[in-house]
């Protein structure tokens, strides 16, 4: 068997994914749809092929790594025997649809930036048969030493990916808006920052009770509660209107705090407010039961 590994797509994680390579004393043979991407890929050892069919032949495990799902299936071969791992982001149902063509094909998602491939800081979630897993598995802990297989669906690991990528958009967003409400208080960025990350750090520290809290589906106020949360977001969106900020999303949060009181959460814990968000306060029946493991 070849142990060329191919990487199909060099945007930034594609160029990073194939250095870590390179640095791993792993051959490499890449693609991109575009020419003149590789950077000084080439000139590092790694072999440019002139199409996907082209860099498939040569390998016995494939990176893909391009912009989303869409472009992955406009190259995807109809037949390979080299091990097709798609490490490009996108929802589970995608992932499942291109698991369904005959091919063999593990689904992966990168849960580190480019620069943190091939340092012990990196993370790859795989999904799919744990035979293909088995087989890549050595050549994606040369890029990421935390390399999980976390389920057979083929969707798995885009199930993860995407609930974290919602945590990290939505953080984002409460922090670009924090620096906003500083700025329209006529606070400065740098006189912020040092009192904004002990109060970031309170979200680190609800993880663990927010998964425990929602596993056994009891919501104890132990620290706040959800009605006080509430209170606080009306102060939030009259502050924000008070300096004609964009407050929409945190209108939208003030909405879903109130369904929850109206729901009979007020003297729960900010865990519930999940609940809400998940069933809409009740408005929708055709929802699966919460996981509960
Ligand atoms: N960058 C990161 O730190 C990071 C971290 C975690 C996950 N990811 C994920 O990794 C994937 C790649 O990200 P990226 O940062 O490298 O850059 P990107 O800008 O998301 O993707 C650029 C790559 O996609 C290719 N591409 C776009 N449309 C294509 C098409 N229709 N057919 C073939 N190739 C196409 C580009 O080729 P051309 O050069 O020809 O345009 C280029 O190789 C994304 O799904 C991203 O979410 C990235």
């Amino acid at each position: 068997m070849s142990d060329v590994i191919a990487v199909l797509g060099l945007g930034p994680m594609g160029r990073s994914l194939t250095s870590a390579l390179l640095r791993a004393g792993r051959p490499a043979v890449v693609w991109n749809r575009t020419p003149g991407r590789a950077g000084d890929l080439l000139d590092r050892g790694a072999r440019w092929a002139a199409g996907p069919a082209e860099a498939l032949e040569a390998a016995s495990v494939a990176l893909i790594c391009v912009r989303n799902y869409a472009a992955v299936a406009s190259f995807l071969p109809v037949r390979t025997s080299t091990v097709l791992v798609n490490l490009t982001s996108g929802r589970p149902a995608e992932a499942r649809d291109l698991a369904a063509r005959d091919l063999p094909y593990l689904d992966g998602a990168i849960l580190s930036p480019a620069p943190a491939i091939g340092t012990p800081a990196a993370t790859i979630l795989c999904s799919g048969p744990p035979d293909l897993f088995e087989q890549a598995g050595p050549v994606l802990r040369d890029l990421a030493p935390t390399t999980v297989l976390v389920g057979a669906d083929p969707g798995a690991a885009a199930a993860y990916e995407t609930a974290l990528l919602d945590l990290f958009a939505m953080s984002v967003g409460g922090l670009v808006h924090a620096f906003a409400m500083a700025d329209a208080e006529g606070i400065a960025p740098r006189s912020f920052a040092p009192l904004a990350k002990p109060m970031a750090g309170l979200l680190t520290e609800q993880i663990d009770r927010f998964a425990e809290q929602l596993t056994e589906g009891r919501f104890p106020a132990a620290i706040s509660s959800v009605a006080s949360m509430s209170s606080t977001l009306e102060h939030l969106v009259d502050a924000a209107d008070g300096h004609d900020l964009d407050s929409g999303a945190l209108r939208a949060l003030r909405a879903i705090a109130a369904r929850a009181v109206a729901a009979g959460h007020g003297d729960s814990g900010y865990a519930a407010l999940s609940t809400v968000i998940r069933d809409r306060g009740g408005e929708r029946g055709d929802r699966r039961p919460p996981a509960r493991s």
